[in-house]
């Protein structure tokens, strides 16, 4: 990995913002990931990420934290935050920033047990493929305090299969609709290509339920996504 995602995160806190990265998958075209956004502070959160803000308690564990925008909320609301990262420069990013506890760790690496652990800007991204998510669930539920819970958001993305006469075009001998490859370039470089899952709900309450985790829809987004809390 080539790390652009840190690196443009690195430009933007560092005052070098020029460009915007640009992703786009295997299903749709390319598309503008603006860096602010990255940057955003509560008011300009989408509500499904207000809401879980609001739910988080105790000991937070931010999975994915990138710049560290939701950690520096909770941090600032005086909870006990841990933020984690793949990408050394997003680590290097929410440090400057003044998230207090940070580390480059995989989620599939941690160990220590949370109240409440964040998985934000489609959570189930991570898990990477539907075969893979009662792994990576097991694995969060194991670091669940008693009375723990995972907010996750995602979205069901089976509109991007819509035509114009409103028909699908799933291909039902395909992986799973959620399943996408997604590609990400910054300043003419391209990141080796990722995988990227959105999970609908009903598929999400099923893998839960293989691993004994409940599961209900905290809310609705704007856009076919939504909020979900484990326990
Ligand atoms: C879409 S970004 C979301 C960033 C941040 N949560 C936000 O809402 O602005 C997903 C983040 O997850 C990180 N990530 C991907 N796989 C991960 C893994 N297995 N463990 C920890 N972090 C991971 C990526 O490096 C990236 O920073």
């Amino acid at each position: 990995m080539k790390d652009l995602f840190g690196k443009a995160l690195l430009d933007y806190q560092n005052d070098n913002y020029t460009e915007d990265i640009i992703t786009s998958t295997n299903i749709s075209d390319e598309d503008e990931l603006a860096l602010p956004y990255l940057f955003r502070d509560f008011k300009e959160m989408p509500k499904l990420e207000q809401k879980a803000l609001k739910l988080s308690k105790g000991k937070v564990l931010d999975v994915g934290c990138g710049a560290g925008s939701h950690s520096l909320y909770l941090q600032e609301k005086g909870l006990d935050v841990k933020a984690i990262d793949i990408s050394k420069g997003a680590i290097e990013v929410a440090r400057k920033r003044g998230v207090l506890k940070v580390e480059l760790k995989d989620i599939l690496n941690v160990t220590e047990t949370f109240d409440t652990i964040l998985l934000l800007m489609n959570g189930t991204g991570i898990f990477q493929e539907l075969s893979e998510v009662a792994r990576y669930l097991k694995h969060l539920k194991s670091l669940l305090n008693p009375k723990g819970q995972i907010l996750i958001d995602s979205s069901d993305i089976k509109y991007m299969y819509e035509d114009e006469d409103g028909g699908l075009w799933i291909d039902t001998n395909a992986n799973y609709y959620g399943e996408l490859d997604y590609f990400l370039s910054y300043k003419n470089e391209d990141e080796a290509p990722m995988k990227w899952l959105y999970l609908d709900f009903e598929s999400l309450e099923f893998a839960c339920e293989s691993v004994g985790l409940k599961c209900e829809k905290v809310m609705d987004g704007d856009h076919f996504d939504y909020l979900a809390r484990l326990y």
